[in-house]
């Protein structure tokens, strides 16, 4: 984003990505011999055995998931050790290490999401409600940072228009905003570091927010969230710049118009609304053509970035006619 740094982790062990797929596959294996939670236990004690686990902040709950043919890239998984040891989450510090060191202080439990605006009536959620309103699946996304920055993640969630349906929302809600937690620690904590005005909001056209790749988020490699990553309930948007993925959320507001968002109030020539991945609009100060893959040797980080992200089936026709560099 607005500061950028070096890269400060060392280079990864592949050895639990190999796990993770053999997990999935297996999963993909048994899910069609019905004994899907066969497989979860002794694959999660494998990723477990396998994935160095210093400074994350959570309590590695299993979840119980199913494997989604939604989605998979085919590509080597980012470890886990990197996927929570490099991570942006301002309110905890600008550094790529700070999160990891600084967001144990996130009271993940309990937990309540407030659904506002423009819907029949108001209502508020708590996280076990959320993790019980519909199957958790496992989907390995890529994940692109504005920063030119990737790696290949195995979320768990669901689509979030599963959760959308239940808010009823009306038919004037052309637009949901998701605000991040905030109390007085954020300052403490390493909030104080930017001149981010808190807390974090995010926000999304209705479409888009409906669209089936758009997932509600309560795990990776199968357990409950780490804090750094956004615990306990995050979305992930893949065709877009990381930025619009919003962590720890507790407010879902439907609203008729395009809501102010974090990154585009502190610089709207750098950050635009849609923030779609998109290799042909460079970031004024620089280029979104490659991007460096996190946890590779050196020699194979680079690669070139893809429209949307690799997703332009399934994404693309929400955006036929406008102009993309103009709505960047
Ligand atoms: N959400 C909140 N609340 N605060 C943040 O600073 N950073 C965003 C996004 N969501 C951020 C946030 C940015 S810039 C990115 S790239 C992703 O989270 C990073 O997610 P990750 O740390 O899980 O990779």
């Amino acid at each position: 984003m607005l500061i950028a740094k070096p890269p400060d982790i060392p280079s990864s062990e592949i050895t639990s990505r190999d796990a993770y797929f053999r997990y999935l596959n297996r999963r993909r294996f048994l899910k069609g011999a019905a004994a899907v939670g066969a497989a979860a236990m002794g694959a999660d004690r494998l990723a477990r055995l396998v994935s160095p686990r210093t400074t994350v902040h959570a309590d590695p709950t299993k979840l119980q998931t199913v494997y989604s043919p939604l989605t998979t890239t085919g590509e080597q998984l980012t470890t886990f050790d990197d996927i929570t040891h490099y991570n942006n989450f301002y309110e905890f510090g600008v550094d790529k290490s700070d999160p990891a060191k600084n967001a144990g202080g996130l009271p993940t439990r309990p937990w309540t999401v407030k659904v506002e605006g423009k819907v029949a009536k108001p209502l508020t959620f708590s996280i076990d409600d959320l993790l019980k309103l519909h199957p958790l699946e496992d989907r390995v996304y890529r994940h692109r940072c504005v920063e030119a920055w990737s790696m290949v993640i195995p979320w768990v969630g669901y689509s979030l228009s599963e959760f959308i349906k239940q808010c009823n929302p009306l038919p004037s809600a052309n637009y949901v905003q998701f605000l991040s937690y905030y109390d007085r620690h954020v300052e403490k904590w390493g909030g104080a570091e930017t001149s981010i005005v808190w807390p974090y909001s995010e926000g999304l056209r209705m479409d888009e927010a409906m669209n089936p790749l758009t997932l509600l988020t309560f795990g990776l490699y199968g357990e409950t969230l780490p804090n750094q990553d956004g615990a306990p309930v995050r979305i992930v948007l893949p065709w877009k710049y990381g930025f619009k993925s919003a962590k720890s959320i507790v407010t879902v507001r439907f609203i008729d118009k395009q809501p102010p968002t974090t990154w585009n109030e502190q610089a709207p020539n750098e950050y635009g609304f849609y923030s779609n991945v998109n290799p042909d609009v460079d970031h004024p100060r620089w280029s979104q053509k490659t991007e460096r893959r996190i946890g590779l040797p050196f020699y194979a980080q680079r690669r070139t970035t893809l429209m949307f992200n690799g997703y332009t089936d399934q994404v693309a026709s929400m955006y036929t006619g406008m102009n993309l560099r103009k709505y960047f």
